[in-house]
């Protein structure tokens, strides 16, 4: 009697025909994370950029830092996003070409080809360096390691998708009152040489920061119509990273990381759009004939409390 009635029903509704009947779950984006060098035999992802994507709804997979181009074709195929972590490498060539070969496809007219781009810290470094296409963009000598600050926004910023396109809680003002934003870098692009930067005219500033010595910091931007996202400060620490380390394994925070409620819902709410947007461009990933592995399937072990609380480690 019930399936007789509610058949007809979900077959008016579309369900029966778009759902997926291969299995019952719902289709998850899945975006690339590029691991980093570790040492001379493993490359590296801290556990926090995995967690941060899992809580917005998304699975990840690993990048390596030197994959070729035949590789990175298969992942520009394959993923539905990319996120660039923070860390302390040179922008590699393999970074450069997933950059060349996403941007260069996207189409305003056709929503499902627009995979998003997000940069942390070093990943918001790479990607200014890409856009801006000078590799000397960067300054040193900022003296923002271990702070955590609350955000001045340019007018942009106030209405960016960013900040707003969630639209669950006022972003602006949560992260105008309170210091949340969790910097840890001597490098960075200052507001200057973001707007004398032609190329970068497609690109909103969206906030900006000072130092302990009152020097001026980009902390986050945006692309004007494409998902192209980047932050200077680490959204992804309030949740996962409480700074402990393995000379000291005592449980003590020794990080200015944020963990209030604010922290973990701004953390929250940016994971969420990341995740929105790549959930746009429709399933890429089918395991049943893929040859890639999400993270969490396919890693070459587990490092406790090596800078990061945890890091997936891979044989090079
Ligand atoms: C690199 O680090 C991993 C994890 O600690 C370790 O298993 C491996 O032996 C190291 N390789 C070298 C060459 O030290
Ligand atoms: C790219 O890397 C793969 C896997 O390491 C390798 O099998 C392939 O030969 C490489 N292709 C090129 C063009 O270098
Ligand atoms: C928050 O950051 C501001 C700006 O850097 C600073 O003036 C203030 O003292 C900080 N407040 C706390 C509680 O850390
Ligand atoms: C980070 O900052 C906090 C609070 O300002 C401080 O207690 C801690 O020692 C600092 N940690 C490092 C590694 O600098």
């Amino acid at each position: 009697m019930y399936s007789k009635m509610i058949t007809p029903f979900l077959a008016i509704l579309g369900l029966l025909t778009n759902f997926p009947t291969s299995s019952f779950a719902a289709p998850s984006p899945v975006l690339g994370i590029m691991s980093h060098p570790f040492n001379s035999t493993h490359e590296f992802i801290a556990a926090s950029y995995v967690r941060w994507l899992q809580m917005g709804g998304a699975r990840a997979v690993r990048i390596p830092f030197t994959a070729n181009s035949t590789e990175l074709d298969l992942y520009v195929k394959e993923m539905n996003g990319v996120l660039f972590m923070g860390g302390g490498q040179h922008l590699p060539d393999s970074a450069q070409y997933l950059f060349e070969e996403i941007v260069g496809s996207y189409d305003l007219e056709k929503a499902s080809t627009l995979t998003p781009l997000w940069g942390i810290c070093l990943g918001f470094q790479w990607l200014l360096q890409m856009a801006s296409e000078d590799i000397h963009l960067l300054s040193t000598g900022f003296d923002s390691e271990n702070i955590s600050l609350p955000l001045t926004f340019t007018e942009a910023g106030e209405t960016s998708r960013m900040y707003t396109q969630n639209g669950a809680i006022d972003m602006v003002s949560l992260l105008k009152a309170n210091n949340v934003t969790m910097n840890n870098h001597g490098a960075g692009v200052k507001p200057t040489n973001f707007a004398s930067h032609e190329t970068l005219d497609d690109f909103n500033l969206l906030s900006t920061n000072k130092d302990r010595n009152g020097l001026e910091f980009v902390s986050s931007f945006e692309h004007k119509n494409f998902p192209i996202y980047g932050t200077q400060y680490h959204p992804e620490k309030s949740n996962f990273e409480y700074g402990s380390h393995s000379p000291k394994v005592d449980d003590t925070p020794y990080e200015a990381i944020a963990h209030s409620i604010e922290a973990v819902r701004y953390s929250f709410e940016l994971a969420t759009l990341l995740v929105a947007e790549a959930a746009k461009t429709g399933v890429r990933f089918d395991p049943a004939s893929s040859g890639l592995r999400t993270i969490i399937e396919k890693n070459d072990g587990v490092l406790l409390r090596s800078e990061f609380e945890e890091s997936y480690l891979f044989k090079i």
